[in-house]
C-alpha cells in the first residue's frame, strides 16, 4: 500500500488525475472504475484539463461506475449518472455507450445486479478503480457489515450515510437504497486509488489503513490489495502514524 499525503485538496486532485492519466497513456483502451461524491470533482477537473491540452483522449476508454441510488432516473440532478455526465463525460471525448452506470430505475434488482456483474466481467481486469471513502469507511456503497460482499448488490443505506448525504435531497426524496459494485470487483482492479480530504475523514482513514482488516470498516480490505494507492490531504491523514 502506498500512502501519499498532500498539503491541499488541489494537490491531491492533481496527483490522482496524473495516476489515472498514466493508465490511459499506458493503454488507450483501458477500463477505469470511477467514483462520485465531492472528493473526485477536482480529479475530474484535472482530467478534463489534460484532455483539453491534448495530453489524453478518452476516445477508446471504457468506464464503469461504482454505484447508483435506487429510484433515481439518469436525469435526476442527484443521480450518479447525472453527476458523471456533468463532471466528466460531457467535457471529454468519451463515447457515452462506453460509460456504464447502474440503472437506478431498474424494476428487477437481481437482474440489474447480474447485468452489471456481466459488464464488469467482460471488462476485467479494470486498469484502475478510483474510490472515495465514507465517514463510516464505506467504499462505493459497501456499508459496514459482517462480511465483504463480492458482487454487485442492493444495499440499505446506513443511518450515517443517510445523515451525511441528506443535504442533497428534500426530506421525502432521500433514497434509502442504492446499488453498488461489490468489494470483490473493486479488489480485482489492477490498481485501486483512494482519495480523501478534510478532517471529517481523519478517523476513518486511520481505522481503514492502520487498523485491522474488517468488514466493519470496508475500506480496510484495501490493505490486502497488491497495488493500492491512498492519497489524502494532511487534514484527512492527521491521525495516521506515518
Ligand atoms: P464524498 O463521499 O466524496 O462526498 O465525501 C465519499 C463517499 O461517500 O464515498
Amino acid at each position: 500500500m502506498k500512502i501519499i499525503v498532500t498539503d491541499t485538496y488541489e494537490e491531491m486532485s492533481k496527483k490522482a488525475a496524473e495516476i489515472i492519466a498514466n493508465k490511459i497513456i499506458e493503454n488507450n483502451k483501458c477500463t477505469l472504475g470511477l467514483a462520485t461524491g465531492s472528493t473526485p470533482i477536482g480529479t475530474y477537473k484535472n482530467l478534463i484539463k489534460m484532455y483539453e491540452d491534448s495530453k489524453i483522449s478518452f476516445k477508446d476508454v471504457t468506464t464503469i461506475n461504482l454505484d447508483e441510488y435506487k429510484g433515481l432516473s439518469a436525469d435526476h440532478h442527484e443521480s450518479y449518472r447525472y453527476f458523471m455526465n456533468d463532471n466528466l463525460f460531457d467535457h471529454v471525448d468519451i463515447k457515452k455507450e462506453n460509460t456504464y452506470v447502474l440503472n437506478g430505475l431498474a424494476c428487477d434488482d437481481e437482474k440489474e445486479c447480474k447485468r452489471f456483474d456481466e459488464i464488469i466481467n467482460n471488462h476485467k481486469p479494470m486498469a484502475l478503480q478510483l474510490l472515495g471513502i465514507g465517514e463510516n469507511g464505506h467504499i462505493g456503497f459497501n456499508e459496514p457489515a459482517d462480511f465483504f460482499p463480492f458482487g454487485t448488490h442492493l444495499v440499505k443505506l446506513s443511518d450515517s450515510t443517510m445523515a451525511v448525504n441528506k443535504r442533497f435531497f428534500k426530506e421525502e426524496e432521500m433514497p434509502k437504497y442504492a446499488y453498488t459494485m461489490g468489494i470483490g470487483s473493486i479488489m480485482m482492479a489492477d490498481t485501486v486509488l483512494l482519495i480523501a480530504n478534510g478532517p471529517k475523514k481523519a478517523k476513518t482513514m486511520r481505522d481503514s489503513f492502520q487498523g485491522k482488516v474488517t468488514p466493519h470498516v470496508p475500506a480496510s480490505i484495501l490493505q490486502m490489495h497488491k497495488d493500492a494507492i491512498i492519497i489524502g490531504d494532511k487534514e484527512a491523514m492527521k491521525l495516521l502514524d506515518l
